[in-house]
């Protein structure tokens, strides 16, 4: 099924072409329009330029030209359905799919109608309505004026049974959809009713701007559950959706930061005073997915929190999370019984942006906490906890990062390299017996594997342990051994692993021995026999080698999700986003490899 023109425009609007190529390379402003290094051929000084005004861009050295489809298109060596749709995912737009059919696809527009007329409900009520009163005077209590009920998305539900109900009707929606959109609820005489009665509504929106869901707050002190939410629908699910990202993830881009706090309130409170690099779980815990979808936008997040215990137990939690999800994560603790709001109420702006800027390493946070409850004392006690830091350590995906993660922690704890890279091995040998292993395609190892980069990479790796040992614990604690893909490369790193963790000295003889395969055989007699070294930066070629590695195999998985993508409509949606995060990452090690060359 094709996508419908109108949805391909939509998708146009809502992708903004400065944007989208800020994502590939660094553009510069001059004018009216940015300027920066051209990605379809080299150059050493910009001639790509981007028009924000016509939204397109032209490069005046080989003359490249198109819009933001054509500029995808050819980024991603993409058909032109498969960049409307990378682009409708990230703009947060449906598109039919081809399994979806159109009745599917009217209900969901139906979910969004159904929202935009509850939100347009309650922002009336809250203007209007008589019975409003007490929420309007809460509303100012807390220090949020009319304009910014109406930038936020904030209304009022009449405190009755059939307000939105009656509302509804007279603009002829059928309370079926109201139902499915889980603005009413159905009594076992099958009348329906209003969820949400009586109280502050705060509009939920997605990425492009449409209200997919409401959460409602109680004004007088009684002891009904203090937030209502709208329960998942086809339009909303909790665990892909972060409270007030459309209205900050630009502030988000341009700081390469993010601030999370916890509830809608909250995100009103700092994103008013000025911090717009903000989003709110608003009640749901941290997901992979949040991750995933803040990592298109930074890899810096400050989780902010109150301390009571809860706050600070789910803190860690999310912090977890983002770990692994290749944040830099910091924790930045308010003082007991203060949430963001009414911190930032009592204290001021420059106070929270004085406690963001002391927010402390997710690493150093542990330890304190750890020192602090004395659960550091005893050699028993340290093992345990460097254990449980180390549990969150091996969660941490990219072997770099993880890399740092360890020596940095080796350093704090005062405790040897070695020994907390044999435990973070035990931890990641354990988890992948439940994940399913990644494949290990050895019929890519053909006559010409060492030609390729991935094969010369793997090489190069031996070839820079023969020739400089010290190399050796870098190698090994950026990659496992079963990552490699030659199987012999393969056997002698879990060697070199396990000797130089037992700590027995390196000696290129014992391993040279286990050499069959005749190529490696003579490189590596060819280095060794030569006087002087090879490699003249082993630390370099070490890293261009690892980086190289883990190009390779980004691609390859890249490349399966290509192939998934087309076959597996069923999953579209969760492989798009998987897709999208891949596609990010080889971007950003991409850019490393430039950076070096
Ligand atoms: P909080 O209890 O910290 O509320 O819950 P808050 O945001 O500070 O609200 P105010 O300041 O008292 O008005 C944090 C978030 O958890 C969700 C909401 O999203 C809330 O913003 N929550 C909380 C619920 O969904 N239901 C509840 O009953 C309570
Ligand atoms: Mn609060």
């Amino acid at each position: 099924m094709s996508i419908p023109q109108d949805k391909i425009e939509q998708v146009r609007l809502a992708s903004d072409i400065v944007d989208v190529v800020s994502g590939y390379l660094t553009l510069q402003k001059r004018g009216k329009n940015f300027f920066g290094l051209c990605p379809f051929h080299n150059e050493k000084t910009p001639s790509f330029s981007v028009n924000p005004e016509l939204q397109i861009f032209h490069c005046f050295g080989c003359g490249a030209g198109g819009n933001v489809f054509t500029f995808v298109m050819r980024m991603e060596r993409l058909t032109f359905p498969e960049t409307v749709r990378l682009l409708a995912k990230s703009a947060g737009i449906l598109l039919p799919e081809e399994h979806e059919d159109a009745s599917s696809l009217q209900e969901k527009e139906a979910l969004y109608f159904a929202n935009k007329l509850a939100d347009e409900f309650f922002q009336k009520n809250l203007q209007q309505a008589l019975e409003a009163e007490a929420a309007r005077h809460y509303l100012q209590r807390r220090s949020l004026t009319p304009q910014a009920c109406s930038t936020y998305g904030i209304g009022y539900s009449l405190n009755k049974w059939d307000g939105l109900l009656t509302y509804a009707a007279e603009k002829s929606l059928n309370t079926d959809i109201l139902f499915k959109a889980g603005l009413v609820l159905k009594k076992e005489s099958g009348d329906f009713y209003d969820r949400f009665r009586g109280r502050i509504t705060f509009a939920i929106k997605n990425l492009s701007n449409q209200v997919i869901a409401f959460g409602a707050r109680r004004i007088v002190e009684d002891k009904s559950p203090k937030y209502i939410n709208s329960p998942e629908t086809d339009v909303y699910q909790k665990r892909d959706v972060l409270y007030g990202l459309q209205l900050s993830r630009e502030a988000v881009r341009q700081k390469s930061q993010v601030v999370i706090v916890e509830g809608y309130t909250d995100f009103i409170a700092l994103h008013q005073a000025g911090i717009t690099h903000v989003v709110a779980t608003a009640g749901t815990s941290m997901t992979d997915e949040h991750a995933r979808l803040l990592r298109r936008y930074t890899s810096n997040a400050i989780i902010l929190y109150d301390s009571d215990s809860a706050g600070a137990a789910a803190s860690l939690r999310g912090a977890d999370i983002l770990l692994t999800n290749g944040f830099d994560v910091r924790i930045c603790l308010l003082p007991p019984g203060q949430d963001p709001d009414s911190f930032i109420r009592k204290n001021g702006l420059a106070a929270v942006q004085k406690s963001l800027a002391a927010a402390e390493l997710l690493l150093d946070y542990r330890i304190r906490t750890l020192e602090e409850k004395g659960l550091l004392r005893t050699p028993s006690q340290k093992a345990e906890s460097t254990r449980d830091l180390l549990a969150s350590v091996a969660k941490i995906a990219d072997p770099i990062q993880k890399a740092y993660v360890v020596r940095d922690l080796s350093d704090k704890l005062k405790m040897e390299e070695a020994v907390l890279w044999t435990e973070v091995r035990k931890l990641e040998r354990r988890s992948r017996l439940q994940v399913k292993q990644e494949e290990t395609d050895t019929s890519a190892i053909g006559g010409d594997f060492f030609a390729s980069k991935r094969g010369a990479a793997e090489l190069g790796l031996l070839e820079v342990s023969l020739s400089a040992p010290e190399m050796v614990s870098t190698i090994i604690s950026a990659l496992r051994p079963d990552e490699l893909l030659h199987p012999e490369l393969r056997d002698i790193f879990q060697k070199i692993e396990l000797d130089h963790l037992e700590g027995i000295s390196f000696d290129p003889q014992k391993y040279i021995v286990l050499v069959q395969d005749p190529f490696i055989a003579k490189r590596l007699s060819q280095m060794l026999h030569r006087k002087k070294k090879l490699i003249t930066n082993p630390s370099r070629f070490c890293f261009d080698c690892l980086n190289a590695i883990n190009i390779a195999r980004l691609d390859k998985r890249i490349e399966d999700l290509r192939k998934r993508l087309q076959s597996d409509k069923e999953h579209a949606r969760s492989l798009l986003i998987e897709y999208l995060d891949l596609v990010a990452e080889r971007k950003r090690l991409g850019q490393i490899d430039l950076a070096l060359e």
